[in-house]
């Protein structure tokens, strides 16, 4: 069985047989050009040299010590060059995890219970953190799944993303209770908004007067938006960054980031487990992986291959008469079908999630594999002559829909 929303991706649940550079090959031999990159960490394309390289070297080495071993140091190391505000770093498995463990140092530090989170973002799938990611249908934000604890709701205020005054004015109640405030510094998972000119820096400013932590999630962000993700992109530093994804090329990974006093407090008392916890086998991964990335042309081609894409499909959209917006920040490219100038996370929501469906399922047809949702991930391994198939086939795939039915809804 194929499990959680992988089963829900239309047309019917997929199943592969390998993945080579861009290109994944189906059960059935079909290929298709990958923009899932398994929904964010395969930067470098499928089967990377290196990173293979790295990790069956590690093999026949040892899976793990449940000690201590110099890889961790070592990449920890590379994390905090690259990070802004990195002086330690701590290793979980999953971005749920790592989230969890911010939210908990951030407790801990600051003797507060509660945090705040803007709407549309998403942290995990645990019952703290699945709070406020899509509105119901009367537009208010709550639980994120059935079976989750009811309590979360009590340790949560979301905000709308963008709103400095309403953080603002959140975090000087003075029984607020504020821990922490927690972010996507680049709203990927709801649009792929940049932050407003301002925000962020805003962010750090209301959370340093008021002792509040300033947690980045940059479980999608990270290693992706620049070498130091996008907080050296925006020229900001939270107290705490959240990684995950990229950081291994595909191995599952993660690791809390931040200032020394915050992270120090898991040497006096504050519980921070996980059997598989930096393991050496995904921290070669991640030592391959960010050897790759260092590669002095790697962002300067991200930018320009998804300024390239996003201009493609821009193209194709236009060219078509349909209603559409599509965003870009680095590799990632986002598109919204059914909106005209789409700048919200409320725009966003009013994408015409079905006729994108459709989109999907007839590119799939034609060999590109691309998100539901209109998200769209680039890896190291996507050429400039992919990019232009894509483009094709995104071009075919938009005229069949059109043939079959209505455009979409335009707003
Ligand atoms: C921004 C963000 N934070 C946290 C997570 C959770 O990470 P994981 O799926 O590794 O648990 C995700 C997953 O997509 C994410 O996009």
């Amino acid at each position: 069985m194929s499990t959680g929303l992988r089963a829900a991706m239309p047309p019917h649940p997929l199943f592969f047989r390998e993945g080579r550079g861009p290109r994944l090959t189906d059960v059935d031999g079909h290929t298709y050009l990958d923009y899932v990159l398994g929904w964010g960490p395969v930067i470098l394309g499928h089967g990377h040299p290196g990173l293979s390289t790295a990790v069956a070297a590690q093999l026949p080495r040892g899976a793990t010590f449940g000690a201590g071993h110099l890889l961790e140091p070592e990449v920890a190391e590379t994390v905090i060059a690259r990070v802004p505000g990195a002086e330690r770093v701590l290793w979980s498995n999953t971005g749920s995890e790592a989230t969890q463990i911010a939210l908990r140092l951030a407790r801990a530090c600051t003797g507060r219970r509660r945090f705040i989170k803007f709407g549309g973002h998403y942290h995990g799938w645990s019952d703290a953190m699945l709070v406020g990611y899509r509105p119901d249908a009367e537009g208010r934000f709550g639980l994120g799944s059935r079976g989750q604890s009811t309590q979360a709701m009590e340790d949560v205020t979301v905000a709308p993303w963008g709103d400095l005054e309403t953080v603002r004015e959140l975090l000087r109640e003075t029984d607020g209770d504020y821990a922490a405030v927690f972010c996507e510094p680049v709203l990927c998972n709801s649009g792929v908004l940049a932050p407003p000119p301002g925000f962020l820096e805003g962010l750090v400013d209301v959370c340093r007067v008021t002792g509040t932590v300033l947690v980045f999630d940059e479980v999608i962000t990270g290693f992706r938006m620049a070498h130091g993700g996008a907080a050296q992109r925006y020229g900001v530093e939270p107290d705490l960054t959240v990684l995950a994804k990229a950081v291994a090329g595909g191995f599952p990974l993660a690791a809390v980031a931040g200032r020394a006093d915050l992270l120090d407090v898991t040497t006096t008392g504050v519980v921070h487990a996980g059997t598989y916890n930096g393991n050496p086998v995904v921290l070669a991964a991640a030592a391959a992986t960010l050897t790759a990335l260092d590669a002095p042309e790697v962002y300067d081609d991200f930018e320009r291959r998804g300024r390239d894409l996003a201009d493609g499909l821009r193209a194709v959209l236009t060219g078509s008469g349909v209603p559409a917006t599509v965003h870009q920040v680095g590799p990632v490219v986002q598109c919204i079908v059914g909106v005209r100038d789409s700048t919200s996370f409320d725009d966003f929501m009013q994408a015409d999630q079905d006729f994108y469906d459709r989109l999907i399922v007839e590119m799939l047809s034609r060999g590109v594999f691309a998100l539901p949702g209109g998200r769209w991930y680039l890896s190291t391994a996507h050429s400039d002559p992919d990019i232009n198939e894509t483009v094709e086939v995104f071009s075919d795939a938009l005229d069949a829909v059109l043939e079959a039915g209505p455009p979409p809804g335009g707003h």
